[in-house]
């Protein structure tokens, strides 16, 4: 699977873009604020129908346009397959393989794709909930009907939340409780086993890129030896003071050792950073071994904050890796592939290809 051609419109500084991607590696270079990670973010836009820069629509419309457009197709082998995103004043749009009201689901599926950029190591410093869902990225690939169970968890969850607001008392809660308990359950299977599948490749890659042992332990949200069902009626007195849920899958988290030592705790950011793209590169590759086809790498200055060799150890990994490869730089010269890639020049959000 590649990512053969790509066109925005009105995305960021972006007017008018449209590019040819190479299946193997791409490099899109210019100076600051000419909008390389503009052309990141809108090709990610493509896959999730969500900023990696957690901006909302109105931020991403270029200033004065109405709406933004991005559209892509995706080399599958026997065919391509064309996705689309229209969104502004009229609302999301999304266009998945011929169906007019695709879901960001089916793009998620048609464009697999894992983003490194400055703030990669927020996986391993920031809050759990990125944890969580770097996890629920590798299920969704990998196992059947996980964003489905998920997607009820979190109502049954918002439900319970509902009651306990209004005095959790009676049979709502108790429904409520058993559904969220069943479900949970099966979340927190799934999780574990992602953890078992993806717990061997982190340790590769964190060999490779620290030199150091990395361990990965799951939280399940609640304490360990109870099921949730009972943890749920343990904890009920004080949910009710709180009107909210305070134990279950939602407040799950993957605790990362570094060398022994608690790597949320770790001094220096390249190594929380090289941490970081271990996780990121890790899950890749469980997914493309699971999805056997390679997936889309986004590197948004993979060199920030690291030194030389550190960046020639991760780019040396994400190349074992074989996924399609678009990287930005704000130097050329500085080589970061073995072989010369495609190359694109950016300047003032209008981008052309270089030789
Ligand atoms: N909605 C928007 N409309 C027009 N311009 C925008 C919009 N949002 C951001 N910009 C501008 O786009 C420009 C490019 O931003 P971008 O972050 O892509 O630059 P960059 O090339 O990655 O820079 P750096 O090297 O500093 O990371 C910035 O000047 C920014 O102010
Ligand atoms: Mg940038």
């Amino acid at each position: 699977m590649s990512l053969s051609s790509f066109q925005c419109t009105n995305f960021r500084c972006l007017e008018s873009v449209a590019l040819e991607f190479s299946p193997s590696q791409n490099l899109v270079y210019g100076a600051n604020a000419s909008g390389k990670t503009s052309i990141l973010e809108a090709i990610a836009y493509l896959g999730r129908a969500r900023s990696f820069r957690g901006a909302g629509t109105r931020e991403l419309v270029r200033h004065g346009a109405e709406e933004l457009v991005v559209f892509g197709k995706v080399d599958m082998g026997s065919r391509q397959v064309p996705l689309g995103i229209r969104n502004g004043k009229q609302g999301l749009e999304v266009h998945a393989d011929g169906e007019k009201s695709g879901s960001a689901a089916q793009l998620a599926e048609a464009l697999p794709l894992q983003v490194i950029d400055p703030d990669v190591h927020d996986l391993v410093a920031g809050g759990p909930e990125r944890r969580r869902r770097y996890l629920d990225w590798i299920a969704f690939h990998v196992e059947p009907g996980y964003l489905e169970r998920w997607r009820r968890c979190r109502r049954a969850l918002k439900q319970r939340n509902a009651a306990l607001r209004e005095g959790g008392q009676g049979q709502a809660l108790k429904g409520w409780d058993e559904e969220l308990a069943g479900l949970g359950e099966e979340i927190d299977k799934a999780r574990r086993r992602m953890i078992e599948v993806v717990a061997p490749a982190i340790e590769d890659f964190g060999a490779g890129l620290l030199g150091s042992a990395v361990g990965i332990e799951y939280l399940a949200g609640w304490s360990a030896g109870k099921s949730l069902a009972e943890a749920l009626a343990a904890s009920k007195e004080r949910d009710r003071q709180l009107a909210s849920t305070q134990c279950g899958p939602h407040r799950a988290d993957v605790r990362l050792q570094y060398n022994e030592r608690r790597a949320r705790k770790l001094v220096s950011r390249g190594q929380q950073k090289l941490l970081a793209c271990a996780l990121v590169l890790a899950a890749t590759e469980v997914v493309q071994i699971h999805l056997e086809k390679p997936l889309l790498l986004l590197l948004d200055d993979p060199a920030a904050e690291l030194d030389r060799d550190s960046v020639a150890r991760l780019m040396a990994a994400v190349e074992v890796l074989g996924s399609q490869v678009v990287a930005t730089t704000l130097d050329p010269e500085k080589a970061l592939f073995s072989e010369i890639p495609a190359l694109f020049h950016v300047e003032h959000g209008t981008v052309q290809r270089a030789e």
